[in-house]
């Protein structure tokens, strides 16, 4: 269920001053007439006025850079029975430009004082200067005004005490909570930073530009532990039974990355072969179930440094499995946190996909200590120098470490999904400007990740892994302990040439490896900046049409809008000035050979080498590019893939199941095409292919068992069932096998089931009823444990002692599939005691909330329930999530994005407009409207094509 969880944003923030008398003491409360920080952006022009009516001597959202901090000392001092914290910060800070005032963020902090000191006054303990402080909530800034001004290249210490509670959320410095097997509710401390969060735990200048040393100290009770981004050098004892630990120095770092958290928690710990300490740590009673993730994070660790030659540079690296968290994981360095889903493992409950997921957690984690940690990218418009790198790199470190899971084959679908996000107008650029809160935490997106990841896949596939490889070592070794932003990566990239190595247009390759076609590309003197720009700085993915005639190849490059077809009349105005430079890649039937060509015009003319029947692009779908042929094209690949599919690769087969099914969507191939192009399915011998051409017919299925278009609903069913027979015979109730193939058994029997095939529920009944006599001590295999409990789930007894057992797991991948089964309970009764569980919090925790109510909206008979739930309970679900939270972001689109009438566009615009009237506003509304009417446009245009297919097709 969480792999559906991704993508975050912010909740707008108001406060006023409240004490005038204490001047020194900032109190935030919330008044509703302050304007919010996103309204307050817009007008730079604003003089803006501090909360105790005094001029706040700053008006931007980004922090000045005269002043700029060099070293924080933090002492932190949470207590766990009053759910409050105290604490103090000396921060060293260097004057770049003489000033009387220093900007520092805050956010929901109590200061109790503020001083200065010089050098002097340390060296000859002095008291210190007071120093005024004014707050500004609407940026969550405060100034700290000096007497007399701080003198250029100067260093200077800012000491604060302050306090406040720990959060309610998931957010800041927040308190975590967790049952033991006795039953007893557990609190405990935690920090989550990222993007700019670090501001609710200490005062800070909160930009990733800003890194600093830290020195971190925290007091706890002795039944505590504490843990921090760094070794613990000692413990001191303090009166009354407190005990302090201090943390070794960090590296230099951004302040989104300090993490430090006081639990009870168990861990295992191994040492890397380079000497590092990793351990993972889990509340009490899950710790057999951390063993994977040791296991992994070891092997990975060990890989990144030497893929990157660059030392993990810290002593410890712990991986901690957090019982509420927001996201899926956080990549602190040393300290990397984690939702229980995403780290732990347990052998008896977790499936294939269990194990890919964890797995892909941790390598896209770790990765982030390179990218990311050592090298941040200068403000957040670049989070996919971050964020699509950690993606790439779960690629290429997954097909290292762990062959056997065929990570790459995985990996199509990351672009996929991009390219479902990225066909549509309403998409982005991957580099894209973010000031506020709210517009940094969307940056957070399939963009930035899954495009990012495959547009580097791509570069890498064009320049060669060695090239490439060389390329980013020289980046991180460059930028080190620094920023970066696009243009130093394509510098770096380009510029890593060695002696010996041949360069051309700025750009150089080895003469011993170099490819025949490579070179003829070097001739034409490619940019990589130049190339690369046209991906990351405009929005959209190319389609590529070819047209084959005689041994000419006609190409044209166009933009690929999804629900706008060539003859509407906005097609024009909207395919504006897009243009890419191509990498395209291309096989043809008559040879193994890999042919390239970069396209860089809008049309260009190729003249094949030799005669071909057919012709395939982008070979193994390393492109971020679609295709179609024309003229006889698709009717050529069709005829072989009927005649022998295995004459095409692979991951070829899979693009071309996947382009001809967006083209429909274009209007560009028909449907009835593109199901004669998976005619051939039940005889695929590749899982993945498989499964990517089950995908489709299972979307047309739910699509129309939602609308109740019941003749289509059941020929499809017949279909499936009829034709797939033998794929679905051929798998085993067990776990045996290839990863690929023990996650194409979930997916064809969870079909089968699905589908209500006759021996599909009653295996599963049986194995639901042993489970049951057994009193839940039966192992069922893994990789049908989902199909299990959702078969079980249909009887109220079932579903009541699966209810039970969720509240009694200790498995977090067993309590995931229970709470998937459990929403697909055909009673509305039952889905609506899951909502109000879910919205209580106890039993249902509230991270798991929102991929709850998605998994009851994707229930045909829970999607209008939960749509309901979130018009009508909307205040209620604001005050738990952040409107851009992760969590929001997945209730208004898992709840709205499958409609597809007119009716239910209209409902959906009438709310999103309700929300905008309040000030209320995310990039996902234009998301899910534009989602709402290609779906109806496709019905439109498609259900009577399919209509007919099924009837001559059964
Ligand atoms: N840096 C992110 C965590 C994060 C996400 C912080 C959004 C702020 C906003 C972390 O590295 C991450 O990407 N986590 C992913 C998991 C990953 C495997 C895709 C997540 O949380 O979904
Ligand atoms: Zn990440």
């Amino acid at each position: 269920m969480v792999n559906s969880h991704r993508k975050l944003i912010f909740r707008i923030y108001v406060g006023f001053y409240c004490s005038a008398i204490l001047l020194l003491r900032i109190c935030i409360c919330s008044q509703l007439s302050m304007p919010s920080i996103n309204q307050l952006s817009k007008d730079a022009e604003t003089i803006p006025v501090a909360t105790n009516g005094e001029p706040f001597p700053w008006h931007k959202l980004r922090l000045p850079h005269l002043v700029i901090p060099l070293h924080y000392d933090l002492l932190v001092h949470p207590n766990l029975t009053s759910l409050d914290f105290t604490a103090s910060e000396k921060i060293e800070i260097l004057v770049r430009e003489a000033t009387q005032f220093i900007i520092l963020h805050i956010k929901d902090i109590e200061i109790i004082n503020a001083t200065l000191h010089s050098e002097e006054d340390l060296r000859y303990r002095k008291p210190g200067t007071k120093l005024n402080v004014l707050s500004y909530p609407a940026h969550q800034q405060i100034a700290l005004l000096a007497p007399d001004e701080l003198i250029a290249d100067m260093r200077y210490y800012v000491a604060i005490n302050f306090q406040a509670k720990l959060a309610d959320g998931f957010k800041g410095f927040y308190k975590s909570t967790y049952r033991t097997l006795g039953g007893e509710t557990r609190i405990i401390a935690v920090t989550d930073f990222e993007p700019t969060q670090a501001r609710a735990a200490f005062p800070c200048f909160d930009e990733p530009l800003f890194k600093a040393n830290f020195t971190i100290k925290i007091r706890r009770e002795s039944r505590h532990i504490a843990l921090s981004n760094m070794p613990k050098v000692q413990t001191i004892e303090l009166e009354g039974g407190l005990l302090e630990d201090h943390f070794e120095t960090t590296v230099k770092m951004s302040t989104y990355l300090v993490a430090y958290i006081v639990c009870d928690f168990n861990s295992v710990s191994g040492t890397t072969s380079s000497g590092v300490k990793v351990s993972i740590y889990a509340s009490p009673d899950k710790g057999s179930q951390t063993y994977y993730a040791l296991d992994s994070s070891l092997k990975l660790l060990d890989f990144y440094e030497n893929y990157f030659d660059i030392s993990y540079p810290l002593p410890k690296l712990d991986l901690v499995a957090i019982p509420d968290f927001e996201s899926g994981a956080m990549e602190n360095w040393g300290l990397i946190t984690y939702r229980e889903t995403s780290l732990l493992f347990d052998p008896k409950t977790s499936s294939a996909s269990d194990k890919m997921w964890v797995t892909k957690v941790i390598a896209h984690e770790l990765a982030h200590q390179w990218f990311g940690n050592l090298v941040t990218m200068e403000w957040w418009n670049d989070i996919w120098l971050n964020e699509g790198f950690a993606t790439y790199m779960e690629l290429i470190s997954i097909n290292a470490t762990y062959p056997e899971l065929q990570f790459d084959d995985y990996f199509l679908n990351v672009c996929f999904e991009a390219i479902a996000k990225d066909a549509l107008n309403s998409s982005r650029p991957i580099s894209n400007p973010a000031e506020t809160p709210t517009q940094i935490r969307e940056m957070f997106d399939v963009v930035s990740y899954n495009k990012g990841a495959c547009i580097l896949n791509m570069l890498k596939d064009f320049l060669t892994e060695e090239k490439f490889r060389e390329g980013i070592i020289h980046y991180l070794r460059k930028f080190s302990y620094r920023n970066a932003k696009n243009d130093d990566l394509w510098a770096s990239l380009s510029n890593s040439c060695s002696e010996g190595d041949f360069m051309s247009g700025g750009f150089c390759y080895s003469n011993s490896k170099m490819r025949s076609n490579t070179l003829s590309v070097l001739e034409k003197n490619v940019e990589i900046k130049e190339m690369m720009s046209t991906w990351t700085l405009q929005k959209g993915i190319p389609l590529v049409v070819v047209n084959q005639e005689g041994h000419s190849l006609r190409l044209h490059q166009e933009l690929f809008l999804k629900g706008v077809f060539r003859e509407d009349p906005e097609w024009e105005t909207l395919q504006g000035r897009y243009f890419w430079h191509i990498p395209l890649t291309y096989s043809m039937s008559s040879s193994n050979a890999i042919h390239r060509h970069i396209l860089k015009s809008k049309t260009d003319t190729l003249e094949l080498p030799e005669k071909t029947s057919w012709l395939k692009f982008n070979v193994d779908s390393n492109g971020y590019y679609i295709v179609h042929y024309e003229g006889l094209g698709w009717d050529h690949l069709i005829t072989q893939l009927n005649q022998n599919h295995t004459l095409l690769r692979p991951k070829d087969r899979i693009g071309l199941i996947h382009d001809a099914f967006q083209l429909v969507s274009v209007g560009r191939l028909t449907l009835d095409k593109a199901l004669d192009l998976i005619r051939y399915l039940p005889h695929e011998t590749s899982s993945p292919a498989l499964t990517e051409g089950l995908r489709h017919l299972e979307l047309f299925y739910h699509m129309m068992d939602r609308r109740n278009i019941s003749d289509v609903t059941e020929n499809l069913k017949r279909y499936l069932l009829r034709y797939f027979k033998p794929v679905i015979d051929k798998q085993s109730w067990s776990d045996e096998g290839l990863t690929c193939d023990r996650l194409l058994r979930s997916t064809v029997l969870k079909l089968a089931c699905d589908l209500n095939h006759p021996p599909c529920i009653r295996k599963a009944a049986e194995l639901f009823s042993w489970w049951l006599e057994s009193s839940g001590k039966l192992n069922i295999p893994t990789d049908v444990l989902k199909i299990v409990y959702s078969v079980g789930a249909r009887t109220t007894e079932g579903w009541d002692y699966l209810l039970e057992q969720y509240g009694l797991s200790t498995s977090v991948a067993e309590k995931n599939k229970i709470l998937y089964a459990l929403s697909t309970s055909k009673h509305q009764e039952k889905l609506v005691k899951l909502i109000e569980l879910g919205m209580e919090g106890k039993v249902i925790k509230t991270q798991d909330f929102a991929s709850l109510l998605h998994a009851i909206a994707r229930n045909p008979k829970g999607q209008q329930l939960a749509w309901n739930f979130v018009k009508e309970n909307w205040t209620q679900l604001l005050k738990k999530f952040d409107l851009g939270s992760f969590a929001m972001r997945v209730i208004i689109s898992g709840t709205t994005s499958h409609f597809s009438s007119k009716d239910e566009l209209q409902e959906v615009k009438l709310f999103f407009e309700s929300l905008k009237a309040q000030g209320l506003h995310l990039d996902v509304f234009q998301i899910v409207l534009e989602t709402i009417n290609n779906n109806i446009k496709w019905l439109e245009r498609n259900l009577n094509t399919l209509r007919t297919w099924l009837l001559v097709s059964i």
